[in-house]
């Protein structure tokens, strides 16, 4: 048997999994989930999402997979070792297999929303971007959504790309990728932060982004309305988890390349700094672009699609800055597409004892099928829907509200009540704290995590 792969250097493991970490996530999802839901207000919850549970869930992921040293379906197994006791084995085929699942469909939904930044990153390289009215940005993205060969395109060359780098392996394919990449996007992200700045009015977005509106999150002078709390509450939790990578296998098998050497807690605490920083940095780039052309926080998924272009072709310089944008906007996404491929390729290397290059073959090659089929119900060459949605919508709609969670619930319980003790022995090891800190990562995993997470699926179901 070969010995598993492993991080070649601990900055190379923290980019890499803030890599994962930033991606769609960070640039598209969380401006629009700030512009609708009270700018600053929401960013206060999020931080506290961030702190109180996120960082505590990605600390046990991590720690679950360096313990196991092996992949999302053995992982229970091998902890099971370390007890010296045998639980049932529907941990692992329910914490292992929905892992795996999720991969396999939500890559399908990837790899179409990296193919629009593909198209737009190039387009706008080239100059054949642009929408000079709110009009032309709509039906542009429309026509494009509705483009099955030139979607396809898109989406195989990132599948192409990201099959490369999984096939070079962990250190020499995933960890120099990243090692270039991340710089690069932070660079980028700055640069496009100054000019962005510079735009006339944009104060008005950075003040919409500083001043919380207390009364979009359910305060007002009234008293609180429970209701739109609580949903804000697990907005901002839901975007917590997804934003740190978390209910797909991503952060165990990361874990999982990890020597017991490295001090878990520091680089946990450097990851979510680096996700937060991102999703921050994309606020104050996004929001400000969209106060100063007067224009709309709150027009939801198309404000990256739709607002945005039609703001660069406003704007002097537009498609130079568009390009840089959307490059980002790119690199960001394919970071995390990679990390996506890693949880499947271990698992086929391990279970059906493939060289890890048959075993990308075997991931690019699920990846293809679930983006081709959930590409072709999105524009309508293929007659499949689910829960009355087209694939893509419904694929969306099902991992992020039930099969994500559903996951992490059941790693979160089996990492609690059963685990714990290795995981938090394997902790220990490089970084000692005391029992104040052990109670609540504890208490994180065994009940907060799971009644929060399970809060969540009622409220989207209903
Ligand atoms: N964290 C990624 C983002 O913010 C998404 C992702 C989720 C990636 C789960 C891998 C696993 O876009």
């Amino acid at each position: 048997m070969t010995s598993r792969a492993h991080w070649g250097s601990r900055i190379g493991f923290v980019l890499a999994t803030a890599g994962s970490a930033i991606g769609l996530g960070n640039i598209w999802r969380f401006p629009y989930l700030a512009g609708q839901n009270g700018g600053c207000a929401f960013l206060i919850l999020y931080l506290c999402c961030v702190f109180g549970l996120g960082y505590f869930m990605l600390l046990g992921k991590l720690a679950f997979g360096r313990t196991a040293k092996t992949n999302i379906m053995d992982g229970f197994k091998a902890i099971d070792v370390k007890l010296k006791k045998q639980h049932s084995p529907l941990w692992g085929y329910l914490g292992g297999l929905m892992a795996i699942l999720n991969g396999v469909i939500i890559s399908g939904v990837y790899v179409i929303v990296i193919g629009w930044t593909f198209l737009y990153t190039i387009e706008s390289g080239l100059s054949l971007f642009g929408a000079h009215n709110p009009v032309d940005a709509q039906s542009g993205f429309q026509h494009l959504t509705h483009a099955f060969q030139e979607q396809l395109l898109w989406g195989c060359l990132c599948i192409l790309v990201t099959a490369i780098v999984i096939s070079k392996g962990v250190k020499k394919g995933i960890e120099r990728v990243c090692l270039w990449l991340m710089p690069l996007l932070f660079g980028l992200l700055i640069l496009m932060l100054c000019r962005i700045l510079l735009l006339p009015g944009a104060e008005k977005g950075i003040s919409f982004f500083l001043s919380p509106d207390w009364s979009a999150i359910g305060f007002s002078e009234e008293g609180l309305d429970f209701n739109l709390f609580s949903k804000v509450l697990l907005t901002a939790i839901g975007q917590s988890f997804y934003s740190l990578s978390l209910g797909m296998g991503v952060m165990f098998t990361y874990g999982s390349y990890l020597a017991n050497t490295d001090n878990l807690k520091r680089d946990a605490a450097w990851i979510v700094g680096l996700d937060l920083m991102v999703s921050l940095l994309a606020g104050f780039i996004v929001l400000p672009a969209v106060f100063a052309f007067g224009l709309e926080p709150t027009a939801g998924a198309g404000l990256t699609f739709i607002t945005l272009p039609y703001v660069f072709a406003n704007m002097w310089g537009g498609a130079f800055w568009a390009f840089l944008f959307y490059l980002l906007l790119f690199i960001a996404a394919l970071t995390s597409l990679i990390s996506i491929y890693e949880p499947l390729t271990s698992l086929f290397m391990d279970k059906l004892k493939l060289t890890r290059r048959k075993a990308t073959l075997l991931t690019s090659g699920l990846n293809l099928i679930s983006f081709s089929v959930t590409l072709a119900s999105l524009t309508g060459n293929l007659p499949i829907h689910l829960f009355s949605r087209n694939l893509f919508d419904a694929f969306d709609w099902i991992t992020g509200s039930f099969s994500l969670s559903f996951t992490m619930i059941i790693c979160c319980l089996y990492m609690g009540w059963i685990g714990f003790v290795p995981i938090w022995h394997n902790l220990q090891t490089t970084s000692p704290s005391g029992h104040i800190f052990r109670n609540y990562l504890r208490t994180s995993l065994r009940l907060t995590a799971p009644i929060v997470l399970t809060a969540l699926i009622i409220m989207s179901l209903f």
